[in-house]
């Protein structure tokens, strides 16, 4: 059978995050410089985004620059930089013929003025469609976030706002940058390294990992399938037993 006709279109994860990770060796590993391979990095974008919405996923979160990428070598920075931007400003067509609505998360006073502007339009152009929240995180760091959540709080406390004895994990929510968005339920990694980096460290918590050695140019749809396949196999038992869950849900057999 087909990987795609495996996957149990009932059960498909709400919202998906990944790290693209693996450009840069990629590229090295054919003599290449870097960013050869965050340019072909743009066409898994696009794949994978097609492959979402085709299944009808509701949230696809792409990390695609940290606030630590900042300082990688200014030649590969702002590569990286006029090439994301590039790649936003040319897909509005088809994010709006697909009805793909874009998001972006991060510290976007980072950036440089052409690229906050673009980003701006691009969010503006898309901001009606309804199909995939394709939610791009950009300067982003889950430190810099819950940071700055915290700071916000603070500051609506002392202007009488808010009651500390009211700040319960609702409230939390509705600081962070993601509070327009659930919880990721599947969290792919490419690249064969097995760590967060910094990335959504409190909406992870109890998302299903994956983790595969391909690398971000290579990863295709058929490895997208591959993960929701395996992601589909697993018990999510959120802190109870096997038991309970099976009392909740009883397997309906025939
Ligand atoms: C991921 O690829 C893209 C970004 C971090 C922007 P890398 O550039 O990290 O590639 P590797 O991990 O060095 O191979
Ligand atoms: C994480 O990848 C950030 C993105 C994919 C955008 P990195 O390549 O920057 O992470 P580390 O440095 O290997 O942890
Ligand atoms: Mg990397």
């Amino acid at each position: 059978m087909l990987l795609k006709e495996q996957i149990d279109l009932q059960h498909l994860p709400r919202h998906i995050a990944i790290i693209m990770d693996g450009n840069g060796r990629w590229a090295q590993e054919k003599g290449q410089d870097r960013l050869y391979g965050h340019f072909h990095g743009v066409e898994s974008v696009r794949n994978i985004v097609e492959g979402c919405a085709e299944l009808g996923i509701g949230y696809l979160t792409l990390y695609a620059f940290s606030t630590e990428n900042w300082d990688r070598p200014v030649h590969e920075v702002s590569g990286l930089m006029e090439l994301l931007v590039e790649t936003i400003r040319k897909e509005v067509p088809t994010l709006n013929k697909n009805n793909i609505r874009l998001h972006v998360i991060g510290n976007l006073s980072m950036l440089p003025e052409y690229a906050s502007k673009a980003l701006h339009e691009a969010l503006e152009l898309t901001s009606g469609n309804k199909g995939l929240n394709l939610i791009m995180a950009l300067s982003y760091s889950s430190r810099w976030e819950l940071m700055e959540a915290v700071r916000k709080i603070a500051e609506d406390v002392k202007a009488g706002k808010l009651e500390p004895s009211g700040v319960d994990q609702d409230t939390l929510q509705k600081y962070l940058t993601t509070s327009a968005f659930p919880d990721p339920e599947l969290m792919i990694r490419t690249s064969g390294e097995y760590r967060i980096s910094n990335f959504l460290l409190y909406q992870l918590a109890y998302a299903e990992l994956y983790f595969t050695a391909t690398r971000w140019p290579d990863f295709r749809k058929e490895n997208l399938y591959e993960a929701i396949v395996d992601f589909q196999k697993r018990e999510r038992r959120f802190g109870k037993t096997s038991a309970q869950l099976e009392n909740e849900h009883p397997l309906v057999i025939g």
